[in-house]
């Protein structure tokens, strides 16, 4: 199975880590959407798409990709890293994929360090840091590993 992961990581880089675990496991090509020009899917069995949360959902590049292809059989999983690492950020970008043919094989998320003063003086965003500080870390990484195993079974 021939596999891409597609992801957008510009703040701390915490969800590049979870993609480079990905593609270690299973020997996918990666692409950064911050440096990226064309995207050819169509050798692609499997596609991977990932984003950091901002602002209470994924990036808008991330979409703006999404909606230019064609998804039609393709499978494909989705993650995130966030302050909280819910899930729940991943489901409107699910719901695209599946809505333009996509087979969605699996959802993960797990928490992502940052610093709330870098962007917010909310202090729902402080409390939040403490939690995620230092993630991910070894145990996100053994996460995403079996996560990917399950993808590709
Ligand atoms: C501008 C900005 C907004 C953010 N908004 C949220 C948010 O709404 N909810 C959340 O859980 N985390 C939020 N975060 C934390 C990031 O989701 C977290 O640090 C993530 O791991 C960043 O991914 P990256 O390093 O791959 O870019 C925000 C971070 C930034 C910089």
């Amino acid at each position: 199975m021939k596999s891409l992961i597609i992801y957008f990581s510009n703040y701390k880089n915490n969800t590049e880590k979870i993609a480079k675990v990905f593609a270690e496991k299973i020997n996918a090509d990666l692409i950064n959407l911050k440096g990226s020009g064309e995207i050819k899917i169509e050798d692609y069995d499997l596609i991977g798409f990932g984003s950091g949360v901002y602002k209470e959902d994924l990036a808008p590049q991330l979409y703006k990709w999404v909606e230019k292809m064609n998804l039609k059989d393709k499978k494909v999983f989705v993650f995130s890293t966030s302050g909280v690492g819910f899930t729940y950020y991943n489901k409107k970008l699910i719901r695209i994929l599946k809505s333009k043919g996509a087979s969605c094989k699996g959802s993960f998320a797990c928490k992502g360090s940052f610093v709330s003063r870098e962007f917010s003086d909310k202090k729902i965003f402080e409390f939040m840091s403490k939690f995620a500080e230092g993630h991910p870390n070894y145990r996100d990484y053994r996460k995403a590993e079996k996560f990917i195993d399950k993808v590709v079974q």
